[in-house]
């Protein structure tokens, strides 16, 4: 697949099969992630354990339900709504707490991860939503259990897996987002 043709056909997949990424295909995901612009240090934790994302999974909509935030409080009420959407992968990426640039070195990571995934015929998301089951001292424990850092927060995470024929939960039709101007 080409660069623009992996671009543009990259989406947000909130639907999974309950089948396993190939170990050598997830290898290549992971590898394009480290190969990102960077300027600074972060982690990635691949998780397939089935029983860690069910808790972090359950932990999320949970806080969801609890967040005060409107669009997170209708999210998590819709029928069957599950946070991690049933991917059999999550890969967080976390960075330190206090790094001006954490944000920006797990993103450019991430966007590298999910064309990756595109590329080699996946679906894949990128999600914040976990940071709410996974950020701050209350859930420090659960952290250390998904292999976050100390002294390391958790930015952002990516699902893979294989897209499940109905993309249910999506937000809209794909559009070309921001606004350009040339200056010659
Ligand atoms: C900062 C940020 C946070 C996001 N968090 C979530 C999330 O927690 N859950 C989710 O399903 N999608 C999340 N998304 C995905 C967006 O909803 C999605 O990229 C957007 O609707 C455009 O759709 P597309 O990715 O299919 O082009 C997030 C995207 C960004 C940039």
């Amino acid at each position: 697949m080409d660069i623009l043709e992996a671009i543009a056909k990259r989406k947000s997949v909130r639907a999974y099969l309950d089948k396993p990424v190939p170990a050598d295909d997830l290898e290549k995901i992971i590898e394009a992630g480290r190969w990102a612009p960077n300027a600074g240090p972060f982690h990635i934790s691949v998780i397939r354990n089935p029983e860690l994302r069910q808790r972090i999974n359950d932990r999320t909509l949970d806080a969801m339900v609890n967040s005060g935030i409107e669009f997170l409080r209708k999210r998590a009420a819709l029928p069957g709504y599950q946070p991690l959407y049933g991917a059999p992968v999550l890969i967080l990426l976390s960075a330190p707490e206090e790094g001006p640039y954490s944000p920006v070195n797990t993103s450019l990571a991430a966007e590298n991860m999910l064309l990756m995934a595109t590329g080699l015929g996946f679906g894949s998301c990128y999600l914040v939503s976990p940071t709410l089951a996974l950020k701050g001292e209350s859930n420090r424990s659960l952290a250390e259990e998904a292999g976050i850092p100390d002294g390391y927060g958790l930015v952002c995470a990516v699902i893979v897996g294989y897209a499940a024929a109905e993309n249910k939960f999506t937000v809209g039709e794909r559009t070309r987002k921001g606004s350009v101007s040339y200056i010659d």
